[in-house]
Parts: structure tokens; sequence; C-alpha cells
């Protein structure tokens, strides 16, 4: 019986047993390969890594650092599509302790001062995202060198804003009277891939790099706290002037957004899509509605933040790619609500309706996207336990929802879709379109899964009884959905002080008699979250994104505060010389076939 039962799982894998050391681990059966580091090369002309001697001009053609959003695009007329393609990775944000021999570490989260414009320019430069052909070559893949098709966007790398906040006065700068251009992307944590061959990447905690103050009664002091501007954490504000509030007001006006970008023209500018709302964008992952429109759900990730759609007003044109290419410039965006009797609505985020009128201080729609989280609070949507990637199932119809912790929900704060005070291990929502239609207006609802340690009641947890000791997790963040409709989820959270296991990937039945069940697939090194799962299109690699490997520990008290010299690994060179490297690693099944069986 117990045979039949393994063999009906779509997860027929031997699973991996839960646990934190300084290395990575995947399930047996599988190989998990290095396959770029930070400060490895992109574009040509690329010095070798050495951080001993790093030059913000040899860091804009290095890898950058912290890989997080990874989408995978294979090269048309290529003999194996699942074999050859380009990869867009995301670089969010740097770890400057990590990162700069001698810095140290400062505590609280202030601008450091140890930081030089020098250091800046570098971290300024590993921010963004780099776009690497990469190849299969027998059981490895590889990085293409000097790729026609290779590529690094920075934090300086000029973008045109477009939609309907394009040349809004709130966008204007010293630098740019149109309200169009700025330079770079910063903090782009997961993103998604469109059906026309775009690379969607999301800015996401944007207050950390702004310092400075405004008059507290103006309109943009008010504007900027509700995203945390300023956030104070990066120095950049000091050496270069625009991110400094001071100076100029209206530059964290042009952050917060959706990028679109096509990888496969490295000289193409990335467009800020503002039609898509403006907040902390975690993913932006998309499906073609019934009737052909693109719809792109998205996660704000902050506590008591929302979960929004936008759905485009023209159906995607299949056969020429190239019609699509600002087809996200118009359509409607809507933030959720999930009632108690487990029904859900969409609600527009439209100029003039309902209270999003000159009365509430919208002048028109720019202002509603501008200042999306205020439109939202208006509409009465439901504050989320911090929602980050949000993805549809094409072969089930639902969409999942990360919900990924909240430690500050009160007990009187609780509500049918957030069912935890001091919710600290997250929790996963099913969405359930009416009639199948990701465009519907209405939804059902319901908890797939409420994460944390089962066999602790406090806890509260409800994977399912055949989950292992190794099969639960905590902090669901990021997660894909392979081609055979199976979900796999990727954490941000775990350690061994707090759940007694790294972070990791673990596989999570949605359907029939397994639903509920989470199984251990991959493990970080010490101090990473897991980041970027995506899968070729056959499910025989799945590239996944190890980020900040070696950081210290916030809830182990007995842990040493990590820095260059004392890293809590130095995964994955363990060279005594070079500190902790985020890196993308392929894994595989050995002897070929889909991962994860
Ligand atoms: Fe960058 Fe919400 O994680
Ligand atoms: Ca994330
Ligand atoms: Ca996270
Ligand atoms: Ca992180």
């Amino acid at each position: 019986r117990a045979l039949a039962a393994a063999d009906a799982s779509p997860f027929p894998f031997r699973e991996l047993p839960a646990g934190s050391d300084e290395h990575h681990h995947v399930a047996e059966g599988h190989d998990a390969e290095v396959l770029i580091r930070w400060g490895d090369p992109v574009l040509p002309g690329a010095p070798p890594f050495d951080p001993h001697a790093q030059t913000p001009e040899a860091q804009a053609k290095q890898f950058g650092y912290n890989n997080d959003f990874l989408g995978y695009f294979p090269l048309p007329g290529a003999a194996d599509p699942a074999g050859h393609g380009l990869l867009a990775v995301n670089h969010e944000y740097t770890n400057e302790e990590l990162m700069f021999p001698g810095l140290g570490r400062q505590e609280g989260k202030t601008a450091f001062a140890g930081m030089s414009k020098h250091l800046v320019d570098i971290e300024m430069a590993a921010h963004g995202g780099s776009v690497i052909e990469v190849r299969r070559d027998g059981d490895r893949w590889r990085v293409v060198p000097d790729s026609a098709f290779a590529r690094r966007i920075t934090a300086t790398t000029p973008m045109t804003l477009t939609g309907p906040a394009a040349g809004s006065a709130r966008l204007r700068t010293a630098a740019d009277s149109e309200g169009r251009s700025v330079l770079g992307m910063i903090n782009n944590c997961a993103g998604g891939t469109t059906p026309w061959g775009t690379w969607l990447t999301c800015e996401e905690n944007i207050n950390y790099y702004f310092t400075g103050t405004l008059p507290p009664d103006s309109l943009e002091a008010r504007n900027h706290k509700r995203l945390g501007i300023p956030g104070n954490l990066y120095a950049w504000g000091k050496f270069h002037e625009r991110f400094d509030l001071g100076r100029e007001p209206n530059e964290p006006n042009r952050f917060g957004w959706v990028v679109e970008i096509d990888p496969f023209d490295p000289n193409s500018v990335p467009k800020k899509r503002t039609a898509m709302g403006r907040f902390k964008h975690e993913g932006a992952a998309g499906i073609l509605a019934r009737d052909g429109r693109y719809v792109v759900f998205q996660g704000d990730d902050e506590r008591f933040d929302y979960v929004y759609r936008f759905v485009t007003d023209a159906t995607v044109d299949r056969q020429d790619k190239a019609a699509n290419r600002d087809i996200l410039d118009r359509g409607t965006l809507s933030v959720a609500r999930f009632d108690a009797d487990g029904r859900g609505a969409w609600l527009p985020l439209v100029f003039g309706e309902g209270p999003l009128t000159p009365a509430n201080g919208f002048r028109d729609q720019a202002d509603v996207l501008i200042e999306t989280r205020r439109a939202a609070d208006l509409l009465g949507a439901t504050k989320m336990d911090r929602p980050e990637d949000v993805e549809a199932n094409p072969k089930t119809g639902k969409v999942y929802v990360m919900l990924t912790n909240n430690g500050r929900r009160k007990a009187d704060q609780v509500d049918a879709a957030n069912p935890r005070p001091e919710n600290r291990f997250g929790h996963i929502v099913e969405i359930g379109p009416d009639a199948g239609d990701f465009a519907a207006p209405g939804f059902a609802w319901e908890v797939l899964v409420r994460c944390g340690d089962p066999s602790v009641a406090s806890v509260g947890a409800t994977f399912s009884s055949a989950t292992t000791k190794d099969g639960w997790f905590g902090m669901p963040d990021n997660c894909a959905v392979d081609s055979q409709g199976r979900l796999w989820v990727a954490t941000d959270g775990n350690s061994a002080a707090r759940t007694g296991r790294a972070d990791g990937i673990w596989a999570m039945e949605t359907e029939g008699a397994g639903r509920g069940t989470a199984k251990h697939f991959f493990q970080v090194p010490a101090g990473a979250e897991m980041c970027g799962p995506y899968f070729t299109p056959d499910d025989t690699t799945f590239f996944v994104a190890v980020q900040h490997p070696g950081e210290a520990d916030e809830e182990d008290l007995k842990a040493e505060p990590a820095t260059f010299e004392k890293p809590a690994t130095r995964w994955p060179d363990f060279d005594p010389t070079l500190p902790p490297r985020p890196a993308v690693v392929a894994i595989t099944k050995r002897g070929g076939g889909r991962v994860g069986t």
C-alpha cells in the first residue's frame, strides 16, 4: 500500500534531509552545479574577480550581487531550445559587510559611515541585472563567453518611463525636465517572463536607497512615508544628489515600478511600465486570460500590504511578438479583497471611480499609480502578511499567493485570509478565479497551507500528515510552477536558530489526496536565501539562485556578526582569500529526465 501511495505522488524523488551547514545540497539522483557567481565575467573585457582590487568599471562588466529572479528564454532556432538560451538575472541588493574587505559591520539599519564614493559606485554597478547566454554541454551548463546577447544593467543604465504616469510633474527632476528618463533600476527582486519574449523585473525595497528630509507636511513627504522613504540604509545620497530627498524630492517616484526588458536586444532601452502600479513589487508572473488578454499577478511585499492584478486592454498577438511591444502600457490595475466567506473581488484602481478623486488628492491616473498603496487603502483592500510571489498554474487554473510572514499582526487584526496573529512562518493562499477565467472580477479562495513545524501545536501549521519532519518549511517567498503544473516553493528566513533548517526548495502538492504535502528538495548554504526558481520548458533543468550566502542569522543571538573576513560560509569557492559569493545553480537529473521525478 505504501509503495502504491508513493508511486502516485507527483514528486517521487527521495526526500533530502533538512538541516543547515556551509554547503548546498540537492535530493538524491540530481546534480546541482554552480553556473555563475558574483564577479564572474559577463561582458567582454571583464577582468578576473579580485575583491581586494575591485573597481566600479570592473563590476559593471562582471556578474552582479545577490542574484534573485531568473528567467530562461530558449534561443529561437536553437537545435535544443531546452539546452541553449538566455538567462535573465536580477541583482537585487548588496551586502556591504560581505563584499568589502576591512569594512566590518555597522549595527542598525543606517547608511554605513565607512562607505566611500568608490565603494558606493561599486555597489551601484553590482545592482540591476544580467543577461547571459547559457548552453547545456553534456551534463553541465556553461555560460557562453563573449556572447552578443550579454548585458549588464546597473543603477545607472538609462531607462524610459512609459504608460499613464510618464511625464507627470511628480516624475520630473533637475536631470529630467520631461519626467520620462531615469537612470537605473534598484532592488529588483522577483519578476516574470512574457509570451512575447520579454523579461519583467520588479523594483521592491526602493526606500533603502534614499536619505535626507523634506518638510513633513509636504505632498511628497506624505507620499514617500507610505513606502518607508527615506529608508536610510545605503549611503548613495551622500555622493549622488538624486538619492538625497532634500535635493531631489521626486527621484523616489521614478522607482518602485515593473521594468520590461527585451533580453534579445542588448541595446534596447528598459521600460518602466507605470500602468502596473508603484509599490514594493515582489514579482510579476503572468498568464493568458481566456480571451487572450495578458494577466499579471503582483505581490507588494510589506506587512499589511496588498495583492494586485494587472490585465491588459489588448489581447496578446501570438504570431507577431513585436506587436505586443507596448501592450503593458494600457490596462487595468486592481487590488484584492479577500472576504470571510471564501469569496474575493478584484477592485479596480481607476481615477475618478469610487474614492479615487480630487477630493482625496488624486488629480489623474498618474497620481493613482504613483500612490498605488494609498489608492488601495481607500478601496478597502485586504491587508496581507507580506505578499511575495503570486503565480498562476495553467494546469489547475488556480493562483498561488506566497505570504511570507508578519510578526506584527495582533490578535485583533486577524482575518480569514490572514488567520494567525504573530504569523512567524507565513502561509499560502490559493485563488480560484470565477469560471476559470484569470481576468474575472471575482474569485473563490482558501488557505492551501499554514507553514511552520506541524509537531508544535501552538504553531498551528496545516501541512498534510504525510509531510515528514524534513518536509515542512516556514516563510514561503518565491515559487515556480513546472510544465506539469507542479508547485515548487522557495523560502526566505529559515535557519538553524529559527526552524532547524536552512532555506531551500520544497515541492508542494496541491491536488487530490496529497494536497498539503510538502517535500524537501534543495538546501542553501548557511546564511543564504533561496531565490529565482525557474524551469526550462521541458523541466529537465531547474535554475535556482543562492542569495547572500554567509550572512549572519539575525535570530541566532550566539552567532558572530558576519563580515568579509568572518562569513558564515565561504560558499561556493571555499577559498580563504575570497568572500562567499551569491551564485546561480543549475539542477539536473542525473542520467537525464525531468527534475524531481
Ligand atoms: Fe526581495 Fe520580498 O523579497
Ligand atoms: Ca523575494
Ligand atoms: Ca523575502
Ligand atoms: Ca535577501
